[in-house]
This record gives C-alpha cells, sequence and structure tokens, in this order.
C-alpha cells in the first residue's frame, strides 16, 4: 500500500487525485475547516445523503462519520464509497444495537419506527422510515394519528418533536454526546453576557436549552437562519465546527459556541468522532482506495427501503 509522504501539500494532491480517480467529496459542517474548504459539497445530513444518491462520481468520498457513509453506499450501491477513518463512529448509532432494536420492535409490533439517520445500517434496515433533523417533523407528521410510533434512538429529538407535533411518541433512549454536553447555566450566564444575542440550537440539545432557544434546526437551518436574521450575534449550541461556514457566509457577525458541562480546553464542543477525519487520511483514503464501505446486497435491499421512503417526502 502507498504510504503518504508527510510533505505533501494535501490540499494540491488531493485535487489532483480527486480529478483523476472521478470522485467526489462529501462533507458534513462538522469536519474541520480544510476539509470543509477542499469538498465539492457540504451539508446537513439530509442534503447529503440526496449528493450520495444523484453523483455519477466513480468514487464517494465521505468526509462524515461512519452512519454517513453507510447510507451514501445504500443510496448509490454501485459506487465506491470510502471513509477517511472507519473509527469515525457516532454515539447516537452506538447506542441502539439491531439485536436491542429488534427486541425492542417485537414488543410493540404495531408501532411505526422511525429512525433517526444517525443509526447503522442495520436498524436501517428494522426501521419503517427514516428520517433527519430537517425533515423529522413532516416525517412524524405523516404517520396516520391513530397509529402510535418509536422514535429512535435519539431521546432529545424525539423529546423536541413530542412537543412539536403533539404526538405521544416511544423513546428509544439514545443522546448525542456532543449535544448533551451543552450547560443550560453556562447557556444563561452567556446570554446575560451577550442580551442581544440570538441562541439557535441543533434538535439533538436537551429540552432545558431547546426551550430558551430563539430558533431550533438542522445544521442547514442553522446556517440558513444566521444569514437571513437581522440579528448579528449568535450563540451556538451543536458542534463547533458548523461556525466555519457561519463565519465565512456572514463574515460579519459574531458566532460564540455554547460551552459544554464539563470544563474542556477550548470551552467549545467537538464532535471527536467527526474529528478523527484529517487532511491526510482524506489523503491516503483517496490514493489507496481504502478504508471502503462494504455492505452486503440483501442488506442494501433492506436499508434503502425506509431511506426512499425519506426521500420521496423529503422534495
Ligand atoms: P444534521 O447536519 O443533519 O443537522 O445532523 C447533525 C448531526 O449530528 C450529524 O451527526
Ligand atoms: Fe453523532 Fe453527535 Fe457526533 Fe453527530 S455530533 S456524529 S450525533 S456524536
Amino acid at each position: 500500500m502507498l504510504n503518504a509522504d508527510s510533505k505533501v501539500d494535501f490540499a494540491k494532491e488531493i485535487l489532483a487525485l480527486k480529478k483523476a480517480k472521478k470522485a467526489i467529496i462529501l462533507a458534513h459542517y462538522y469536519q474541520e475547516p480544510a476539509i470543509q474548504d477542499i469538498a465539492d459539497f457540504v451539508g446537513d445530513s439530509l442534503a447529503l445523503s440526496k449528493q450520495a444518491a444523484s453523483t455519477n462520481a466513480d468514487i464517494i468520498v465521505f468526509a462524515g462519520v461512519h452512519f454517513m457513509a453507510e447510507t451514501a453506499k445504500i443510496l448509490n450501491p454501485t459506487k465506491k464509497v470510502l471513509l477517511p477513518d472507519l473509527a469515525a463512529g457516532c454515539s447516537l448509532a452506538e447506542s441502539c444495537s439491531a439485536s436491542d432494536f429488534a427486541a425492542f420492535k417485537k414488543l410493540h409490533p404495531n408501532h411505526v419506527c422511525i429512525t433517526y439517520i444517525n443509526c447503522s445500517a442495520q436498524v436501517k434496515a428494522l426501521s419503517d422510515i427514516i428520517c433527519t433533523s430537517s425533515n423529522a417533523k413532516k416525517i412524524v407528521e405523516s404517520i396516520p394519528l391513530n397509529t402510535p410510533i418509536i422514535f429512535a434512538p435519539d431521546r432529545n429529538l424525539g423529546k423536541y418533536l413530542m412537543h412539536e407535533t403533539g404526538r405521544d411518541i416511544l423513546l428509544w433512549d439514545g443522546a448525542c454526546i456532543v449535544h448533551e454536553a451543552f450547560s443550560f447555566q453556562k447557556l444563561i450566564v452567556l446570554h446575560l453576557l451577550h442580551p442581544n444575542a440570538k441562541i439557535i440550537a441543533h434538535p439533538e440539545s436537551e429540552t432545558d436549552v431547546l426551550k430558551v432557544a430563539h430558533f431550533v434546526g438542522s445544521t442547514k437551518a442553522m446556517l440558513d437562519f444566521v444569514k437571513n436574521d437581522a440579528c448579528t450575534e449568535f450563540l451556538i449550541a451543536t458542534e463547533v465546527g458548523i461556525i466555519h461556514q457561519m463565519m465565512h457566509d456572514v463574515p460579519h457577525k459574531t458566532f460564540i459556541p455554547v460551552p459544554a458541562k464539563e470544563d474542556n480546553t477550548c470551552a467549545c464542543s467537538e464532535c471527536a468522532f467527526m474529528k478523527v477525519n484529517t487532511m491526510e487520511k482524506l489523503y491516503n483514503c483517496l490514493l489507496n482506495e481504502t478504508p471502503e464501505i462494504v455492505l452486503s446486497d440483501e442488506l442494501i435491499q433492506k436499508a434503502i427501503l425506509p431511506l426512499n421512503k425519506m426521500l420521496a417526502l423529503s422534495n
């Protein structure tokens, strides 16, 4: 296997390899700034899924976490899908094993299973319909009122959906380690220091944070909000990587990350899973065409059904 030379200009080499191999780089907003800058497309989970489904590139390099790269493979199974580091997991996906989820479903056979896209391909295959933070409310509202719903694996997004739709939903008890770490007390103190700032939060955050937020939405919706709102100062309750795009799109505005409960070195919230990807790993991954996401045809055929249902409702 070829190895990367440590003196390599990664940005230049990645662009050359990308062109030579007819590859596309899809990146989530939580990736490090250099990766966002070199990507062909940066987006939230829904937009990235749509890009993955429609690309005619030969290779999809997914600069995100494992469940996102798996989703790309399910939606475009004839393409080679690469993830710079297979260790890029997700606490939500890990909280919900396929065997536990299957057993939970068995206890509630009349329920429709709406599953957040942050889950494994195996859990997707057991689900009736997938959602992302962009379309979750719409997906819940698509289920007839008399049909009971299971929502997995994020209990915070699930509670938010119960509040937004007025539906009683059976929740899986999972959470995002980044979004549940925000300190409500520190947020209130920060807002006292910046009384004109608007609080904007991702729905994976805990209920107390969501209750005081001026706006709640997916990463893309948060980005659109800071661009379109007249306010010039925002307290950001999501992974800190998104601030790179916010500063790029509206450089004259101020973005302050909401601090975590535990003091950490940067006093901001980084997703350690998202940050295992680096420019060097991205380069090596394109160079060697590994690590590759490999899923069985049988799994793909099952997992694509609830994903396609979501996409049909998301146009
Ligand atoms: P969205 O980008 O879809 O809002 O999701 C956030 C997230 O936590 C991805 O892991
Ligand atoms: Fe998973 Fe949370 Fe990281 Fe998103 S931010 S990948 S939900 S652990």
